[in-house]
């Protein structure tokens, strides 16, 4: 199995391979499990399995549900070439618990990561069913790693996303006389045709802000909420292209403190650590 970095210059920088920007968050992950001696995971919107080695090299027995019947197939098989057992992958939707009453059977579980699942679901009451699922996966005092699109980041994109942004949400109550003065006077200033206008992600949904997250897990009964930032950038991504070694570089060495406020602005994206209730005695994980 891989042996896990525990630091993000333990992570080469070689331009040629994707941004591995999952492997910045789980850092938190894999410190987290070490320091609380956490014995098991489970891994809401498992995908591929591609995080799967990271946690089963961290000593920990991993489980994981997908609400996509591929996804299922994809980990099941990605377990099976690490030598876990596959049937710990299973069919399931965070946004209802009859659906993963399956993996549900073999918790409650000391960890929880979910990645790329809760830009899924922005709508306010399957998202507050979704944080009450995650609470009733993991032990009392169990940690959850949620990770979230950072809106914020598209202050520094100087694209459409910071168009969006700035038009609907930070000046969305303005009257429109103003709005159209400021909209005119943007168009010109940004990229506006970056990203492409069709293919994943080409607007602002899917995108929270990280000052307002935090409330939705202590509204959820989580204590010790916590802003992780990761997959940092250097400089505004469409300029990344003029010198892709040298920005990864600059990239890989802001992802070493995660607590800056510069992830605010310079990362896009973010875990939210957060601790599920201890119960009536007091019992860790
Ligand atoms: C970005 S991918 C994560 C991939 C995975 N972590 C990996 O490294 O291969 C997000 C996954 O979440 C799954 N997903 C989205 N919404 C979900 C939900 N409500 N419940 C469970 N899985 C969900 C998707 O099917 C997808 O496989």
């Amino acid at each position: 199995m891989n042996s896990v970095p525990t630091s993000a210059s333990q992570i080469a920088p070689d331009h040629t391979t994707p941004y591995p920007a999952n492997a910045f968050a789980f850092h938190s992950v894999t410190a987290t499990a070490r320091e609380t001696g956490a014995k098991t995971l489970v891994e809401v919107g498992v995908g591929h399995g591609n995080a799967l080695s990271t946690f089963a090299s961290s000593g920990l027995e991993v489980f994981g549900f997908d609400n996509n019947p591929e996804m299922v197939g994809n980990s099941q098989a990605k377990a099976a070439e690490l030598r876990l057992p596959a049937d710990r992958f299973a069919l399931g939707s965070l946004e209802d618990e009859a659906t993963f009453a399956e993996t549900a059977a073999s918790g409650p579980f000391d960890l929880l990561v979910a990645m790329g699942v809760l830009p899924h679901i922005p709508d306010p009451a399957p998202r507050r069913a979704a944080l009450t699922n995650v609470r009733s996966l993991l032990k009392p005092g169990g940690y959850a790693f949620i990770e979230f699109r950072n809106s914020l980041f598209s202050l520094f994109t100087f694209n459409r996303y910071t168009f969006e942004f700035i038009m609907d949400d930070l000046l969305a109550e303005v009257p429109e006389s103003i709005r159209s003065v400021v909209a005119a006077d943007l168009r010109p200033r940004l990229e506006m045709e970056r990203p492409p206008r069709s293919g994943p992600g080409v607007t602002m949904s899917g995108f929270d802000n990280p000052l307002e997250v935090p409330a939705l897990f202590t509204e959820a009964g989580f204590t010790d909420v916590e802003t992780i930032y990761f997959h940092f950038h250097a400089g505004p991504p469409f300029l990344e292209e003029r010198d892709p070694a040298g920005f990864r570089a600059a990239c890989h060495a802001l992802e070493e403190d995660g607590s800056s406020w510069r992830g605010m602005f310079l990362a896009s994206a973010f875990l939210i650590k957060a601790r599920a209730p201890l119960d009536d005695s007091g019992n860790t994980p």
